[in-house]
């Protein structure tokens, strides 16, 4: 039975450009994704049905793994059915893509189970009507995204590097965190910024990313409705990391460490009071 290990990603930098008529925010963003992974496993079943066994309590139809298999049989015309098992590792409404990489993982996986012969820029397609994050999924594991944050382009980041991600014990919506938005970045200084932080990272020069100012247009509003994340970043700069920032829309917030050690040291600590995970970015 195939299966496939869906990966978590972060945020290294979010800036929002402003409002579209669609509804969406333009956003310029650098994502990455990090060796924290749910699990799936595609089993083809030759009735015409969709089995989802999973180990987190997810209403059926709004389970994107569920809708990604539907979308796909109804784009296709595939008469085929699927059991599927579904594991979560990542931590759900954290800002860390879960639900959007599972997405990604199903559409990729039942492409190749069901012989659909789909394009990668077929699935990408696909993967834009289930959520804004879920193409980048599909595609290798630093890029700037564009758009809604549904154009993807690769981008070389180097590393691996050393991540902590600490996680509160409460989420954050994401239509919510948008909805506390109260100004935006232009795109000459989000253009700039993108362009220092990925030198920064190819260089593993993090010298450069302290003086960078806000990085994340999200953070402002949700840290003033949820002031734990905020003592979460403090928490990660005084334990050693180098940057720290809210991935996505939250909550959870990770530090970038200059070594392993360091990186496992401050997950001891913080453990005591939060949801935490050391992972390498993914090269
Ligand atoms: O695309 P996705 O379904 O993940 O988006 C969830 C919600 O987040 C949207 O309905 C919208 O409220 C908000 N969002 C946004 N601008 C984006 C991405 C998401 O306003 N670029």
């Amino acid at each position: 039975m195939p299966s496939a290990g869906a990966p978590a990603k972060i945020n290294w930098l979010l800036h929002v450009l402003g409002k579209r008529d669609d509804g969406y925010h333009e956003v310029l963003s650098l994502m990455q994704k990090v060796d924290l992974s749910d699990k799936l496993s595609f089993e083809p079943l030759s009735a015409d049905d969709i089995i989802l066994e999973s180990d987190v309590p997810v209403p059926k139809n709004e389970n994107l793994v569920y809708r990604a298999a539907l979308l796909l049989k109804k784009e296709t015309g595939c008469k085929s059915g699927a059991r599927i098992k579904l594991q979560k590792l990542i931590p759900m409404a954290a800002g860390l893509g879960g639900g959007s990489s599972d997405a990604a993982c199903t559409l990729s996986s039942l492409n190749e189970v069901w012989g659909l012969k789909l394009t990668p820029a077929g699935l990408k397609e696909l993967g834009a009507k289930l959520g804004s994050d879920v193409p980048f999924f599909l595609d290798g594991s630093g890029a700037i995204a564009t758009g809604r944050g549904e154009i993807i382009e690769y981008a070389p980041l180097g590393g691996p590097f050393f991540i902590l991600i600490v996680k509160p014990s409460f989420g954050v919506s994401t239509p919510w965190a948008y909805s506390l938005l109260k100004d935006y970045t232009g795109l000459t200084k989000a253009r700039e910024n993108i362009k220092i932080f990925i030198r920064a990272l190819r260089e593993g020069d993090f010298s450069a990313l302290t003086g960078l100012g806000r990085v994340n247009d999200l953070e402002p509003g949700v840290l003033r409705a949820c002031p734990e994340i905020e003592r979460i970043k403090t928490a990660l700069r005084e334990k050693g990391a180098v940057f720290s920032s809210m991935s996505g829309s939250g909550s959870a917030v990770f530090g970038l460490f200059r070594t392993s050690g360091e990186a496992e040291k401050a997950g001891r600590e913080l453990c005591l009071s939060f949801w935490c995970r050391v992972v390498r970015s993914v090269v």
